[in-house]
């Protein structure tokens, strides 16, 4: 079967073309419009879209070698995500969809970065317990066979993505700020600063992330400019360490609470180095199975949503052209 999937949830424009497991061909453009703002201004974000989503798709077909006739289904984001952006995608499928006669399916954004961890795994077993850390989410997940979802945890204030992104802009580092505070902790002692770690014992699959910026912020208040200059490595590095520690932690217990003897990454955050290299670590000492996605696949692309729609498009699941757009769309839990 060959799926051509769309994301346009925030802001990547984004499409790409598989064939089963294979990825034919996965164009992404990311709108650089946002960074003079420190953050995506979705009027921009739904322009962009508009004036991308025609050459993004020819290229994606054009890349994958295929026609729109061949394609045998679509697979589009709905949601969550900013509502006009959203519909730009979820409008374009459907003209495809007018067109080709081909049915199509759309598709929960948060489950699409868990097939991006799946898509490029050659062999996968649940139950699993995945950890999906993107700029709007943070989730324990436990799944138990494909497209069957329970959710265990999930933040109650920040993501770590927001973490790691307002940290940088509280740092001067730009947007989005993970991919630097990443860099720069490399070169950075993570014990200069004891950041707090929130690991609320009374839900001890939650989490909170508010309270890390704020603490960022007032240290950063106690210290003079030079002295954030002198030591902006070692600053990354306890901050970074003090967000990834909790997420290590939790996600252990889980997979233990569990009896899940896989865990598996997924969102944005799954490119940090020291989360993909400290879960690594204990996996080991644990004796768990760990999944980790290709780098490309972290952060936002249509091949995760292809995938995704691959799989409910082959258990014979497809959407009516009257399917809107769901800014706070949930996923959807097995049995709910
Ligand atoms: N190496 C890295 N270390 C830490 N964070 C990173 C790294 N690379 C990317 N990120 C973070 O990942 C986030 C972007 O991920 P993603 O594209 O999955 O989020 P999103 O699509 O904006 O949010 P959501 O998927 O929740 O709707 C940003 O917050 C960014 O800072
Ligand atoms: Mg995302």
């Amino acid at each position: 079967m060959i799926v051509l999937g769309i994301e346009t949830s925030c802001d990547e424009t984004a499409a790409a073309v598989i064939e089963e497991n294979n990825v034919l061909s996965s164009i992404i453009s990311s709108q650089e419009v946002h960074a003079q703002f420190g953050g995506v201004v979705p009027e921009l974000a739904s322009r962009a879209h508009i004036r991308l989503i025609v050459p993004i798709v020819e290229r994606a077909l054009k890349q994958a070698d295929k026609s729109l006739h061949e394609i045998d289904g679509f697979a589009v984001t709905y949601g969550p995500g900013l509502v006009g952006a959203l519909l730009v995608g979820l409008n374009f499928v459907k003209g495809m969809v007018t067109a080709t006669g081909k049915p199509f399916v759309g598709v929960n954004h948060i489950e699409g970065h868990i097939y991006g961890n799946i898509l490029s795994q050659p062999k996968i077993e649940f139950p699993i317990i995945f950890l999906i850390v993107s700029g709007g989410h943070t989730q324990l997940v436990l799944m138990e066979d494909h497209l069957k979802y329970r959710i265990i945890g999930k933040t109650r204030d920040d993501a770590v993505g927001e973490a790691f992104d307002k940290g940088a802009k509280l740092l001067g580092l730009g947007y989005p700020g993970g991919p630097m505070i990443d860099k720069l902790a490399q070169k950075g002692d993570p014990d200069f600063v004891k950041f707090p770690r929130a690991m609320l014992k009374n839900a001890p699959f939650d989490f909170s992330y508010s309270g890390l910026k704020t603490s960022l912020l007032v240290y950063l208040k106690n210290i003079s400019e030079e002295e954030k200059q002198k030591h902006l490595n070692d600053i990354c590095a306890s901050y970074q360490k003090a967000a990834v520690e909790v997420l290590i932690k939790k996600t252990l217990l889980a997979a233990r609470k569990y009896k899940a003897k896989r865990i598996a990454l997924a969102g944005g955050v799954a490119a940090n180095s020291l989360l993909r290299s400290w879960l690594q670590k204990v996996c080991e000492q644990e004796g768990l199975e760990l999944y980790l996605p290709e780098l490309k696949y972290c952060t936002d692309n249509a091949a995760m949503i292809a995938r995704v729609g691959l799989e409910y498009l082959k258990h014979g699941i497809t959407s009516p052209l009257t399917l809107n757009a769901y800014p706070a769309l949930k996923l959807k839990e097995a049995g709910k």
